[in-house]
């Protein structure tokens, strides 16, 4: 490690000197937290990108740095293009500052969650979801691979919910699984550049959303996965590392599903939707 913290990638060679740099996104919820961490810890330097919570992202960024990793932020509202477009300047700007940082992944993490059912879903809600969950993650993929090195990689989060109904979340589930679509199809479009595109299936992970807390809540979220429980951040992380690391060099155009087996759809049939024990809770409270 040098002595500012970043770890230099590489000892020997043409990388030698060179220090991995990720951007990620979402970096101030409880899996963009972890990833940032992981990644930390396997040597790069991190841009953790936040939406609303900017005192959290400056506690990240204290965390990353008290265990010797550089971490830089960047606030910006996904939903609008024009936010899209601040985070692909400001890596540039950073690429130009640190001639040592080579950009080698980008995990588009951050997305809305819990939409409205089919019954109240209005075009702006729709339009809202696409334009954080699946529009964001295409663009900043589209400006920031141009600055990548053969051998970078994007990562993206999808969900579990992808892959069954979830008419209570419907808007939410469907943008999940154009991520899906995106990964395959943007993996063949930059193949030829060396960089590899894949997505990583949570099922219910315990962000650190009250609800978490609520053992209604959680007996519901568990009774998806046949493993039981729900997921821990630091999983998914894990996950995300290992597609964003060397070792997976021939993975492109897939999903690593650590779910659980929440995507097995083995569970019976449901009465509830998480919106609607969150309401109880709050009523019982
Ligand atoms: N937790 C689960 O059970 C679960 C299950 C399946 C898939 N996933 C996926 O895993 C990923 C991370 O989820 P999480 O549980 O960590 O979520 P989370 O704790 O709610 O965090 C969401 C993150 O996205 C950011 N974000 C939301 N709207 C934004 C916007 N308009 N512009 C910019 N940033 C925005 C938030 O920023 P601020 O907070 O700073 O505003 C936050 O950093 C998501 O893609 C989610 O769909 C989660």
């Amino acid at each position: 490690m040098s002595g500012d913290g970043a770890r230099v990638a590489g000892g020997t060679g043409p990388d030698s000197g060179t220090v991995r740099f990720a951007v990620v996104t979402g970096a101030t919820g409880g899996i963009g937290s972890a990833i940032c961490a992981a990644l930390a810890d396997s040597g790069h330097a991190v841009l953790a990108h936040y939406g609303s919570r900017e005192e959290r992202a400056r506690e990240l960024q204290q965390k990353l740095r008290d265990r010797g990793a550089r971490c830089h932020l960047i606030g910006a509202d996904l939903g609008d293009p024009a936010g899209v477009d601040a985070v692909v300047r400001h890596v540039g700007a950073l690429l130009e500052e640190h001639p040592e940082y080579r950009l080698t992944a980008l995990v588009n993490n951050a997305a809305k969650m819990l939409s409205p059912s089919f019954a109240d879903t209005t075009p702006a809600d729709f339009d809202r979801y696409f334009a954080i969950n699946t529009r964001a993650p295409f663009f900043l993929a589209q400006g920031l691979v141009p600055l990548m090195p053969p051998g970078g990689s994007v990562v993206n989060m999808s969900s579990a919910s992808a892959h069954f109904s979830s008419p209570g979340d419907i808007s939410y589930a469907m943008s999940k699984a154009a991520v899906e679509s995106l990964t395959r199809n943007m993996a063949e479009a930059i193949a030829s550049r060396g960089i590899r595109v894949n997505a990583v299936i949570p099922g219910f992970t315990d962000n650190g959303h009250p609800g978490f807390r609520s053992a209604a809540v959680r007996e519901y979220m568990a009774s998806f996965a046949v493993l039981g429980g729900v997921s821990e951040p630091e999983t998914v992380a894990a996950a995300v590392a290992f597609l964003a690391s060397d070792a997976a060099k021939r993975t492109t155009g897939t999903t690593l599903d650590v779910s659980g087996g929440s995507t097995l759809s083995a569970r019976g049939a449901r009465k509830h939707s998480v919106k609607e024990l969150l309401a109880e809770d709050q009523e019982e409270v």
